[in-house]
């Protein structure tokens, strides 16, 4: 089981807040996730296209994900607490799901290119299960799609020498047609985000 420590609880919300003061304000509560809107704007204005490459090396685009839902992260794998805690979440939820499940593609999408090779994400990700794709790639590249979705991260030196990455924590789900369908805040529930999975998907 992967679960975060109580210390790490503090920095936790730090983290989220100052992406959250910054960036969101909230625009609505609904089923098991908040739905935010940045500056009061429609949430159908959130994300954008991407080009990037996957674990395997493959170039993948937006376009690849259509017609089927998607989980949107944004994280790095060398995060010691909310990124494997999330994506251990997201394959929990996925395990509870019935054959909807195959409906979802996990995309993983990484602040730390510069770290996270496809090489690294496909060592990372296979921990996690088959399904997920990992994206990396430049970092303008990177920047641009995290601004297009409001996700804030930041590089943070340690005192013992490298850095970790500040990034806000929100989980994003994608319709068939790539648009922002609702986001999920930190921390994930497997069986909340199963339960409400499920709800969205049964009638489309
Ligand atoms: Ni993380």
């Amino acid at each position: 089981m992967l679960r975060t420590p109580i210390a790490l609880v503090p920095y936790l919300f730090l983290c989220l807040f100052v992406a959250g003061g910054a960036l969101w304000s909230i625009a609505a509560a609904e089923g098991g996730g908040l739905v935010y809107a940045s500056g009061g704007a429609d949430t159908a204005t959130l994300g954008g296209p991407f080009r990037l490459t996957d674990q395997n090396g493959r170039v993948r685009t937006d376009a690849d994900f259509h017609g089927g839902y998607v989980l949107l992260y944004f994280g790095y794998s060398f995060c010691p607490d909310v990124c494997p805690t999330t994506l251990a979440s997201i394959a929990a939820a996925m395990d509870r799901m019935g054959k909807n499940a195959a409906r979802i593609t996990p995309v993983f999408v990484t602040v730390d290119p510069a770290r996270d090779t496809p090489k690294v994400l496909k060592t990372y990700l296979a921990a996690f299960g088959p399904r997920f794709v990992g994206l990396t790639g430049p970092d303008k590249a990177i920047a641009r799609l995290a601004r297009e979705y409001r996700v804030y991260y930041a590089k943070r030196p340690l005192e013992a020498g490298g850095y970790a990455m500040d990034h806000s924590g929100q989980l994003y789900l994608l319709g068939p047609d790539g648009r922002l369908v609702t986001f999920y805040d930190f921390p994930i529930d497997p069986k909340k985000l199963a339960a409400d999975l499920e709800r969205r998907l049964a009638g489309s």
